[in-house]
């Protein structure tokens, strides 16, 4: 009898930084609007620091710093990184010191999740890339600095995502599995963001090994879809091996969209404003302009096409990232703007 998922899980040690379940909230209007039967899975409700999906990933990667005696964090990404201000948040929690790497890139005025970050007292290096996926190098050096200071630093790779902190989502997919369960719900696709690809991959494990074999559809923020897929196959062996799967068991339909990037990360798209603004109008919850705002831009982009058939149940996962709204206030307010003087309000299609 192969070992159930939850005490796979349960093996490794885990630091909480937040209560969950978090909700799994029906968007009537939404729901109304779109033709779907609509559901939000509230990852934008963890409670640490303005939540998202950080919090459940780092109780795996605190656990393990704890472990390794460290006595400071370190991790890297863009100036407006949520990873950042939840690993600020989760050192402090723990009681640890924290450095984080930062690119001096557009959005690195003292706003937002940055703005955080200072509050929170992190020790703040700010680096002259616009690229923050090249700063492992910086926060090597920094880890070298720091030892030499008699330090025990604990890296973080960019984004937070390690094959340990994937299980973070493996056991947010035994939540959602129980929450399908309560409500008989039976999801024609799951929608996620697709940064590293560990949400996606930590959810799918738990989904097929419960028997939800609907698509798990990744919409990408960066990446091309065979790039994403390339990392969702590495992060799939890695978490197979952590919890004793096998890695080459059926992984049932998984689809990356890359349609919805933009020109580059955080490229506040005109689709993704649209998105921002129509489920705030409609729902009174908010959206990023990085991550879950595109996520609904490609929900409410295929919805249109009719993907969906009327009245199908859709889960969309909603990751969090919400302070970069305030860095991002140029272009809210000049999409607000055409969007108010043309009369205009997000297309009922999307
Ligand atoms: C708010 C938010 N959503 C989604 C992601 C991407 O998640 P993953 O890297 O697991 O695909 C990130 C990563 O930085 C994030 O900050």
């Amino acid at each position: 009898m192969p070992e159930p998922l939850a005490d796979a899980l349960a093996r490794y040690p885990r630091v909480p930084l937040t209560r969950t379940p978090t909700p799994l909230d029906c968007l009537s209007h939404l729901s109304a609007e779109l033709d779907l039967d609509l559901h939000l899975k509230r990852d934008d409700l963890t409670d640490l620091a303005l939540g998202g999906d950080k919090p459940r990933k780092l109780e795996y990667e605190v656990a393990r710093a704890v472990a390794a005696e460290a006595t400071v964090l370190v991790t890297c990404g863009s100036a407006q990184s949520n990873h950042a201000r939840l690993t600020t948040a989760a050192a402090r929690r723990a009681g640890l010191r924290v450095t984080v790497v930062l690119s001096r890139d557009e959005r690195a005025a003292l706003q937002g999740n940055l703005l955080t970050v200072r509050l929170m007292g992190a020790d703040v290096r700010l680096c002259d890339t616009a690229d923050h996926w090249a700063l492992q190098d910086d926060a090597r050096a920094v880890c070298d600095e720091l030892r030499a200071a008699g330090e025990e630093p604990y890296f973080i790779p960019v984004s937070g995502s390690t094959p340990h902190s994937c299980l973070g989502y493996v056991r947010a997919g035994l939540e959602l599995v129980e929450q399908l369960g309560e409500r008989a719900l039976e999801p024609a696709a799951i929608y996620v963001p697709c940064g590293t690809g560990g949400i996606l991959v930590g959810l799918t494990t738990a989904l097929r090994d419960a028997g939800i074999e609907c698509p798990v559809v990744g919409i990408s923020v960066n990446r091309s879809t065979e790039q994403c897929l390339t990392r969702i196959d590495e992060w799939w062996r890695a978490v197979s091996e952590l919890l004793d799967l096998d890695p080459d068991r059926p992984r049932g339909p998984i689809e990356v969209d890359d349609g919805y990037i933009g020109r580059e990360y955080g490229d506040p798209t005109e689709a993704c404003l649209d998105a921002i603004l129509r489920m705030a109008s409609r729902e009174g919850i908010l959206l990023d302009p990085v991550y879950s705002g595109k996520v609904f831009a490609g929900l409410c982009g295929h919805q249109a096409a009719g993907r969906w058939p009327a009245g199908a149940s859709v889960v969309m996962v909603h990751s969090g990232g919400t302070p970069a709204l305030f860095a991002y206030q140029d272009a809210l307010e000049a999409h607000l703007e055409r969007r108010l003087t043309s009369g205009e309000t997000p297309a009922r299609s999307g």
